[in-house]
């Protein structure tokens, strides 16, 4: 029997969390999720009241109906509970709901006006989509980090003094989806403010485990911009947002444009709606919103430092027994001490084994899904393993030759508000199986992808999941 969960007693806080799965024994298995970092599964008060909004259903805006004025209402209501969230205010800030972070930081890049002069200052630790919409549209300047990864202060201000008067947004993720680092944001936006810089933080990992706060735009550590993904936050329906500077979206076009944008059009003018109707092109994921609307509420009612602490319980006793395992390198910082001052997302290698392997191994044996690779943080994971520059472009050269088995990167675990101790230690089990090259299976590895599959065995979805495709004809 489990223990009762610390954050809500036995009662299952999520969807799915009993599932039990096919293993490569012939058994099944009770499924962990260690991937949080990437996806959380819905929370069992977003499915229950996306399920009771679904009566209720209707198109927004001009409909007429009830239901129609219904579902408008609820939409307007997550956008200001959005904002509410993260502590910003309906007259200074607004909430465009979108497809996730990186469609939101993508939309912030193209409606900044920047030009080639302008300098945007982001860090080596960022997920590819804090810095790849800014190449696209700005000169990027990339902060470093130190050898264990985190964000190096002193550079931050060099270089800020350096493009001191071409630097128009800082761009910097509150808390890494590699190390879990967390960033001193509101004394890094402070400095931002001061050298005339607009500051966004990409909240992706922050915003599911930690208070996140816009403050009011008199403080000088506020938040101009904050980036975040619903599937993050236990609310997977297909919705992200972008809350920001209002004074910043009504200037300017919209980049994407059609429907909803407007205030009237005739054959050869556009009068454009203001934020954020202007930002929101096309008929809206409007059960997105009602998701992550359901979820902050839940989040709220659970409590954030309640999260966070349960979480740290969770690393620290992870850290603690990756520690015992002969073999396995923790990257980050890898003291159990420092649990509560970092996410529960921790790096990880085992010598001699590929980290694909790894992955493949805790998934197919012991039904344990964990991430490995690079984390869509390539110059960052290959600092963190040490590659030097020839390293970096060799594994580039084979990359790009179609040659994956290489590649270098760690296995990573992450933790969610549901997960348990129990499910810690059976991870620490398996993890020294692997470790202690007792796998059951023997693996052959993808030269195109560079996973593992094992031998002679593959889980069978369509048992699981009825929906294959329609065979013959398009009946
Ligand atoms: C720090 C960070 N920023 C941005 C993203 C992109 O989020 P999404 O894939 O939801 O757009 C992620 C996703 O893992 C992330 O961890």
């Amino acid at each position: 029997m489990d223990r009762p969960h610390p954050i809500r007693g036995s009662q299952p806080l999520v969807a799915g969390t009993d599932v039990d799965v096919p293993v490569l024994d012939g058994s099944r298995r009770r499924y962990i999720n260690f991937d949080n970092a990437a996806s959380t599964p819905a929370l069992l008060a977003v499915r229950n009241g996306v399920d009771r909004f679904l009566d209720y259903y209707a198109s927004v805006h001009r409909g007429s109906g009830f239901k129609s004025q219904l579902a408008t209402w609820a939409y307007e209501q997550a956008r200001l509970r959005t904002l509410a969230f993260v502590g910003a205010r309906p007259e200074t800030h607004t909430c465009i709901f979108g497809k996730n972070t990186t469609e939101a930081i993508n939309k912030l890049a193209r409606r900044l006006d920047l030009h080639g002069g302008d300098v945007v200052l982001t860090t080596e630790m960022e997920h590819h989509s804090d810095d790849l919409p800014f190449r696209a549209v700005a000169q990027v300047v990339h902060v470093a980090v130190d050898a264990q990864g985190r964000l190096d202060e002193a550079d931050y201000d060099r270089l800020l003094k350096r493009h001191r008067g071409k630097v128009r947004l800082v761009a910097i993720t509150g808390a890494s989806n590699v190390t879990g680092f967390i960033n001193p944001i509101h004394r890094l936006a402070e400095k931002a403010h001061a050298a005339g810089a607009l500051f966004l933080a990409d909240c992706a990992q922050l915003a599911p485990h930690r208070v996140v706060e816009a403050r009011a735009l008199t403080d000088p550590g506020h938040l101009d911009f904050i980036a975040l993904s619903a599937h993050k936050m236990y609310a997977p329906y297909g919705t992200g947002a972008l809350i920001g500077r209002k004074d910043v979206f009504e200037a300017g076009e919209p980049d994407v444009r059609g429907g909803g944008t407007v205030e009237i059009v005739t054959v050869d003018t556009v009068a454009w709606a203001g934020p954020p109707e202007k930002d929101e092109a096309g008929s809206p994921n409007v059960v997105g919103a009602v998701a992550l609307a359901l979820a902050i509420g839940e989040l709220s009612t659970i409590g954030m430092p309640a999260i966070a602490r349960h979480e740290a319980g969770l690393t620290a006793h992870a850290l603690h027994g990756l520690r015992r395992i002969s073999g396995v390198r923790v990257f980050g910082d890898a003291d159990p001490e420092h649990a509560a001052e970092r996410l529960g997302v921790i790096p990880f290698s085992v010598d001699g084994v590929s980290h694909f392997l790894v992955a493949a191994i805790l998934g197919y044996e012991f039904a344990i899904g964990v991430r490995s690779g690079c984390f869509c943080a390539h110059p960052y994971v290959l600092r963190l393993v040490g590659l030097d520059h020839a390293q970096a472009e060799a594994a580039r050269a084979r990359i790009l030759a179609g040659d994956r088995r290489e590649m270098p990167g760690m296995t990573r675990i992450s933790f969610g508000l549901y997960n348990s101790i129990e499910e810690v230690d059976q991870f620490l089990e398996a993890l020294a199986v692997v470790a202690g090259g007792k796998q059951r299976g023997h693996y052959t590895q993808d030269r195109a992808t560079g996973e593992y599959r094992p031998h002679g065995w593959a889980p069978d979805f369509e048992s699981v999941f009825p929906l294959s495709a329609p065979t013959g004809g398009n009946s």
